[in-house]
């Protein structure tokens, strides 16, 4: 086991990125307040492989009717979760949200005129087992425009939600895909200055684990904390 590895804070943006439009608003105006936690938030939740229906993993399936399939490119996403000493996190929920195959979120406040599918729902979950492997089953989702910039795209990417022991130990980010053009062009991923952070949320294709005749597969590790750790949206509010 290493030392103790003191996160890097020039490895995650600064909160207030005026190209990134929302963190204008969002960004704190105050030093940060420290609180106490509560029990709640220090015992639960308990998650165990049993809340796991079983198809809590395959959004192709998930919201589709009997029979019938989510439109779109057929993907593996898979990986490991890690600690900053390269040990797997067993037992740890992870739950992933995503546009359909047209850029299109399954949302009330949904905007964009792509069609939803009505056999994709947008959104699953999984627990990592022993050696900390996850997988899912899904489409790749397109990207979408977003009211930001005159013109501007979010790249193709999944939303990542980790939980850890305790509800405070939440962490979210964002995986992107090899290769898209897009990645470099995004306001969100430019807030993020060190190159090699970025390459950290890009999941390379893995011919290894694609299934022939069925789905492509992107592999996603994800690293807690530690010098090379994932970039996580709200570290800040993050144990
Ligand atoms: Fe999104």
């Amino acid at each position: 086991m290493s030392g103790y590895i003191p996160r890097d804070r020039a490895w995650h943006p600064v909160p207030l990125s005026p190209e990134y439009k929302t963190s204008v608003t969002r960004a704190p105006r105050f030093a940060p307040l420290a609180f106490d936690t509560t029990l709640s938030e220090e015992t639960g939740p308990a998650f165990g492989h049993d809340i796991l229906g079983e198809r809590d993993n395959d959004l192709i399936h998930n919201f589709a009717a009997s029979g019938e399939s989510a439109l779109g490119p057929r993907i593996i996403v898979h990986g490991r979760l890690l600690d900053q000493s390269g040990r797997p996190v067993p037992d740890a929920l992870i739950e992933v949200w995503q546009a359909n195959a047209g850029g299109r979120y399954r949302h009330k406040t949904e905007g964009y005129l792509a069609p939803l599918d009505p056999n994709f729902g947008g959104c699953g979950r999984t627990i990592t087992d022993a050696e900390g492997r996850y997988r899912f089953r899904t489409i790749r989702p397109g990207p979408y425009p977003w009211p930001n910039g005159p013109n501007d795209w979010r790249p193709a990417h999944i939303h990542f939600s980790v939980f850890g022991r305790a509800f405070a130990q939440r962490l979210i980010t964002q995986m992107y895909f090899e290769g898209d053009p897009m990645v470099p062009l995004c306001p969100i991923v430019r807030t993020i200055s060190d190159p090699a952070a970025v390459a950290q949320l890009v999941a390379p294709l893995d011919m290894d684990a694609a299934v022939p005749m069925d789905a492509l597969a992107y592999r996603f590790d994800i690293v807690l904390r530690g010098g090379r750790q994932t970039l996580f949206e709200n570290r800040a509010e993050g144990m």
